[in-house]
């Protein structure tokens, strides 16, 4: 991925962080992802008064992608920080175990590149295999 489709990746996470629905941790979180088609997905952390409810930003572009029949993930950037942070956001903001095991189905993890960003041009670049090593998953090294 070039200097480019990543600042404007890390955008889209930054716009979708703006709709996180987050009164009770006021951590807002936000991912943008590009799919198979090439279409990109946005998703915030939307919480619950019942807490273990929390869906994460990550899982939300996720699930919107797959449920507009996308199977496949390439990229995806995440941003999060606290409600009234400015940017540069003071902290990089990784993806949960939960939400790795999510992409990992979604990709090849080792192809999958993984931005985690406090702005445009402060961001560390990863695959998901380096977040999550041996992974259990399907096998995607054909495409
Ligand atoms: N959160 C995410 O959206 N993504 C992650 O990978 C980690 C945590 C959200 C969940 C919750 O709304 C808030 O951040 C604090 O945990």
């Amino acid at each position: 991925m070039d200097e480019q489709a990543i600042c404007s990746l890390i955008d889209m996470a930054l716009e979708a962080r703006e709709s996180s629905y987050s009164p009770y941790s006021n951590y807002k979180v936000g991912a943008a992802l590009i799919a198979g088609s090439g279409k990109i997905y946005k998703g915030c952390n939307i919480e619950n008064a019942s807490y273990g409810a929390t869906n994460c930003a990550e899982r939300t572009a996720v699930f919107k992608s797959v449920s507009e029949g996308e199977r496949f993930i390439n990229a995806i950037a995440i941003v999060g920080g606290p409600k009234d942070a400015e940017i540069p956001l003071p902290g990089f903001a990784f993806p949960c175990g939960i939400c790795r095991q999510v992409l990992r189905e979604f990709s090849d993890p080792d192809k999958l590149i993984v931005i985690v960003a406090r702005s445009k041009d402060d961001y560390k670049v990863y695959t998901l295999a380096d977040l999550l090593p041996d992974s259990f998953g399907p096998d995607f090294t054909d495409q």
